[in-house]
């Protein structure tokens, strides 16, 4: 029988859903979104990205309603030769994995799927997911090859990244493995095959990884900071042609939707025995709370307004999920006269307008996302708090 779609990308809405969605669809393949977002479905249904994507607006300008199509029915599922599930990590409030969440997603989902197709799971899950959801199918008697094709982009940069990143493939047979290699190969240059369980470790152990350096750069910045000396000045001479310091990171908030509870997925599953992450996550949120209690020291806080410059969670992003620029917000709302927030592409009524107005009414600037927009401002001598040294004039310049 044929079918209406190569791909229908499930949360193809999303960050990692709709690049890849349009990667496919830009190269003539036939994709379909489906997604529960209404909101976002109308806005890529108007051949725009709903979020800050490089060259998004771009592809979906050429694909929609040519080579990529947009649903809210769970029907297309049945439609397409492969089904890319992309959903958010279903974690619960202290960031434990929540296999039943992703369990009912399937089931409610099972009367879609059809005999010979082909499950590609792309959101980062917890280790042994796969493998459940392969059971899953054999249980319900759906002829359904599961693989476990973990995302690696990095938002803002997807589309690039899809093209140069290898593609990490797994799946639980050979057949199945041959065809998404195929699959892959269309987007990107590179495969590398691996076990399913392989793959979703890979995935949590890069994330980790990342989260541990920034932790160690927080830390470090931490202790130079409280013997006060000017962490940048060590940071620029040790990283200086030295090539053994390459990746040696700046201090900053180290946040979003992922790092920190895929951090927290391997230490659930260590069985809560990965100490350095459980380490990292201490250093990386608690800085907010070591911003504040310097202030506390240097200034009468009370008497101060302070302005968060940045409230997404990463520089030239529009995304403000698990920004810790809003942990640093309720931290101040508690102990200073009153706190401003300003972003250069977060759109919030509460919110001032422009970081000039920010500027202009706060006794302290806080930069809590290092904007690339934001480099070019002049303070007027207000004291400024730059824990990313965007300035390049230290943590505390005024
Ligand atoms: N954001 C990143 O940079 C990034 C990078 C690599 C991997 N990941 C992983 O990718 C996954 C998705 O992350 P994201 O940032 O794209 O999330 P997102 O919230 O931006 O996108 C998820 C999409 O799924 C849709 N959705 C949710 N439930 C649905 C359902 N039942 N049926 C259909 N659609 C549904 C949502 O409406 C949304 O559009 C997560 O596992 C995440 O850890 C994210």
């Amino acid at each position: 029988m044929s079918l209406k779609y190569d791909i229908c990308v499930v949360g193809g809405c999303g960050h990692v859903g709709l690049p890849l969605a349009a990667a496919f669809a830009k190269k003539g393949l036939k994709v379909c979104i489906y997604d529960i977002n209404a909101a976002a479905l109308k806005t890529v249904q108007t051949k725009k990205a709903p979020f800050l994507e490089k060259g998004l607006d771009k592809i979906l300008k050429k694909t929609v309603d040519k080579t990529l199509f947009l649903s809210n029915q769970p029907a297309v599922v049945s439609q397409a030769k492969f089904v890319v599930v992309v959903i958010g990590t279903p974690v619960d409030e202290y960031l434990n994995p929540k296999f039943n969440d992703i369990r009912s997603f399937f089931i409610k989902l099972m009367p879609q799927f059809r005999q010979g197709q082909i499950l590609i799971l792309r959101s980062t899950v917890f280790p042994g997911t796969s493998a459940l959801i392969n059971k899953l199918f054999k249980k319900h008697r759906k002829q359904v090859e599961v693989t476990f094709c973990p995302e690696r982009i990095a938002e803002g940069k997807a589309l690039e990244e899809l093209s140069e990143l290898p593609q990490l493939i797994s799946g639980f047979s050979r057949k199945a493995i041959t065809q998404i290699e195929k699959l892959f190969s269309k987007i990107a240059k590179e495969t590398i095959e691996l076990t399913p369980l392989e793959a979703e470790l890979a995935k949590i152990f890069i994330n980790s990884f990342r989260y541990l350096r920034f932790a160690i750069a927080n830390q470090f910045f931490q202790i130079a900071n409280s013997h006060g000396v000017e962490y940048y000045k060590i940071y620029h001479a040790i990283t200086h042609n030295y090539p053994r310091a390459k990746g040696f990171a700046k201090a900053g908030f180290a946040a979003g939707p992922c790092l920190l509870k895929d951090t927290m997925q391997l230490a659930a599953f260590s069985r809560n025995t990965f100490f350095l992450g459980h380490a990292a996550m201490l250093i990386n949120e608690g800085l907010p709370n070591y911003i504040m209690s310097q202030l506390k020291l240097k200034f009468d806080l009370a008497e101060k307004k302070v302005g968060i410059l940045g409230m997404a969670f990463k520089g030239d992003s529009d995304d403000p999920r698990d920004s810790l620029s809003y942990k640093l917000k309720k931290l101040l709302e508690l102990e200073s006269q009153e706190v401003f927030c300003q972003d250069a592409y977060i759109k919030d009524k509460r919110f001032v307008k422009t970081p000039q107005e920010l500027i202009r009414r706060s006794d302290i600037v806080i930069i809590g996302t290092p904007h690339t927009q934001y480099r070019k401002l002049t303070f007027g001598g207000k004291q400024v708090v730059d824990i990313w040294d965007l300035y390049g004039k230290g943590v505390m310049f005024k």
